[in-house]
C-alpha cells in the first residue's frame, strides 16, 4: 500500500479536470473533508485512512477519461484493491465518464425557452402585480433561492408562471427547465382527462431535468448520482427549474431540504396548491381569486374570442350573475363560458350550485377532492361553516362551533395550508374567507358529492 502516492495521482486527476475538492465530493459523494484526507494521506494515532471499496470505484468512475484500465488497476493496487474484470468493462465501456460529462453540460451554451413552448397563447386577467413581483424576485441575484405560486385548483399558478418565464429578461439564466407533477388535468372542453405519468418521485424528477438540462447523461445511473450530476450543474451556473405541481410529488416535504442544497446560484419556481409558508427560506406568492371587474373582463374577452356573442353581448347583470355564483377562478369560468354556448346561461349556473352534469361534478373532484380527503372531522366542518362567516375574525368561527380553540385552530390552519382558505386583514385582526366556487361547492350538494372511484 501506498497511500501518499494514491493522494497525489488523486490531486491531480482532480486539479486536471478542474473539480474543487467540494465538487469532487459532492460527485462521489462524501464530505469534502475526506477529499482533502485521502490527498494528504492522513494519519492520526496510527490510523490511515483510505477510501473504500466502492468509493475507490466510484473515483475510477469518475476519472475514467484520464485512465485506461492499467493505470486504474495500477492506482487501486496502492490501496491495496485489485480490479475484477467485470468491473473494469462496466466502468470503461462507451459511457463517458461521470466527470466529462458534467464538464461537457457545462460547455454547451443553449436555452431551453424555445424547447418548452412557453410562448403564451392568451391573455391573463387581473395577475399584473403578482407577475411583476414574482419577475422581481427571479431576476434578483440574490434571495429568495426558492419561489412559490401557492393557490387553489384552476386558480392560475401554471399560467402565471408560464407568463412570468417567458418574459424574464433573455441572459438572466443559463438554461431553464420545466417539471410538471401533474396527475390529471381538468380541460373545460372535455373535462378530467388523466395526464399520462403516475407516481413522481426524485428519480423521476432527476431523470425530467437531466432530459432538458443535460441530454448526453444516462438515465440509468442511480438516484443519487444523477442527484450529483444535477448538483454539480445547478451550482456551477444560474438555471431556473420551474416544479408545477409541486403537491404531487411524492413526498414533496422531503424535496425542500434538496432544493435548499441545489439552489444559489440556481433558482426554483414552484407551483403548489399547498401553502409552502410554514418552510423556512421560501419566498411565497398566494395566488387569490380574480375580482369581479377582472372576471367580466376574462368573460367578455373569452366569450369574444370563441365566437360566443350572446356571452359577449350579454348585458352587466348577467355576468355579474355568473361572478356570484362562480367567484374569479379563471378554470371554473372557463367552464361556464364553455357550457353557454350549448346550454342558457341560468341552467348553466344551476348546474353549478346542485353540482349536475359530468363536467360540473369532474369540475369539482378536480378542484376539492384531493383537498377534502385528507382533511380530519373537524377541518370538515369548520370549512362547511365558512359560509355563515365569511370574512370572519377566529372569534367569529369559534362562536359558530362546537369544538375547542385548539382544535379549531388546528383546522383552521390546515384549511390554509390547502389553500382552501385565504387570510386577509392585518395581524392583530386576521380575517378568514373562502373562494366563491367553494361556498357555492359547500352550499349545495356537497353531502351527495360522489368523489372519484
Ligand atoms: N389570469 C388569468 N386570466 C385568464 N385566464 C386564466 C388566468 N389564469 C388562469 N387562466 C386559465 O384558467 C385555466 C386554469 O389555469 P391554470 O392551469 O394556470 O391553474 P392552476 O392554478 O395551475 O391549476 P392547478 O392547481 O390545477 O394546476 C387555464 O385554462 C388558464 O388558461
Ligand atoms: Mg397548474
Amino acid at each position: 500500500m501506498n497511500l501518499e502516492q494514491f493522494g497525489q495521482r488523486l490531486r491531480n486527476l482532480r486539479k486536471c479536470q478542474g473539480f474543487t475538492q467540494t465538487e469532487l465530493a459532492r460527485l462521489v459523494p462524501v464530505s469534502p473533508e475526506l477529499i482533502s484526507i485521502w490527498e494528504r494521506a492522513y494519519q492520526h494515532r496510527g490510523r490511515q485512512w483510505k477510501p473504500d471499496r466502492p468509493s475507490t470505484l466510484r473515483l475510477i468512475d469518475i476519472f475514467a477519461d484520464q485512465l485506461n484500465p492499467n493505470e486504474a488497476q495500477e492506482w487501486v493496487s496502492l490501496l491495496g484493491y485489485k480490479l475484477g474484470q467485470t468491473e473494469l468493462q462496466q466502468i470503461f465501456s462507451d459511457q463517458p465518464a461521470l466527470a466529462s460529462l458534467v464538464s461537457g453540460v457545462l460547455a454547451a451554451s443553449q436555452t431551453n425557452l424555445k424547447r418548452l413552448h412557453l410562448t403564451p397563447t392568451q391573455q391573463l386577467f387581473g395577475v399584473q402585480n403578482a407577475q411583476t413581483e414574482l419577475q422581481h424576485v427571479l431576476e434578483t441575484t440574490e434571495s429568495p433561492w426558492i419561489v412559490t405560486i401557492h393557490g387553489i385548483g384552476g386558480i392560475g399558478k401554471t399560467s402565471l408562471a408560464r407568463a412570468t418565464v417567458h418574459d424574464l429578461t433573455a441572459d438572466r439564466f443559463y438554461d431553464i427547465a420545466w417539471a410538471s407533477a401533474k396527475q390529471e388535468e381538468f380541460l373545460p372542453g372535455r373535462g378530467l382527462q388523466p395526464a399520462d405519468q403516475s407516481s413522481f418521485d426524485l428519480d423521476t424528477l432527476a431523470d425530467v431535468l437531466l432530459q432538458q438540462l443535460a441530454t448526453q447523461v444516462s438515465l440509468a445511473y442511480s438516484t443519487a448520482e444523477k442527484i450529483a450530476i444535477l448538483t454539480d450543474l445547478l451550482k456551477k451556473r444560474p438555471y431556473l427549474i420551474v416544479i408545477d405541481n409541486l403537491e404531487t410529488v411524492v413526498d414533496y416535504e422531503t424535496f425542500l431540504p434538496l432544493l435548499n442544497e441545489l439552489a444559489k446560484p440556481t433558482k426554483f419556481l414552484l407551483t403548489s396548491r399547498h401553502n409552502l409558508q410554514a418552510y423556512s427560506n421560501v419566498f411565497c406568492l398566494g395566488l387569490q381569486e380574480l375580482n369581479q371587474g377582472d372576471t367580466l373582463d376574462l368573460l367578455r374577452h373569452e366569450a369574444r374570442v370563441r365566437g360566443l356573442t350572446a356571452l359577449a353581448e350579454a348585458p352587466e347583470s348577467a355576468l355579474v350573475d355568473i361572478y356570484q355564483i362562480v367567484g374569479g377562478n379563471p378554470l371554473a369560468l372557463k367552464l361556464v363560458i364553455g357550457q353557454t354556448g350549448v346550454l342558457p346561461l341560468s341552467q348553466v349556473l344551476d348546474n353549478l350550485k346542485v353540482a349536475r352534469g359530468k363536467k360540473t361534478t369532474d369540475l369539482y373532484n378536480y378542484i376539492y377532492w384531493q383537498a377534502w380527503r385528507t382533511l380530519k372531522p373537524v377541518s370538515r366542518e369548520l370549512l362547511l361553516l365558512m359560509p355563515l362567516a365569511q370574512g370572519g375574525t377566529f372569534a367569529q368561527l369559534t362562536s359558530l362551533s362546537r369544538h375547542n380553540l385548539d382544535a379549531l385552530s388546528q383546522a383552521l390552519e390546515h384549511l390554509i395550508a390547502l389553500s382552501l382558505v385565504e387570510v386577509s386583514g392585518d395581524i392583530d385582526q386576521p380575517r378568514y374567507r373562502i373562494h366563491r366556487l367553494t361556498e357555492t361547492f359547500l352550499l349545495t350538494e356537497i353531502a351527495q358529492w360522489q368523489p372519484p372511484p
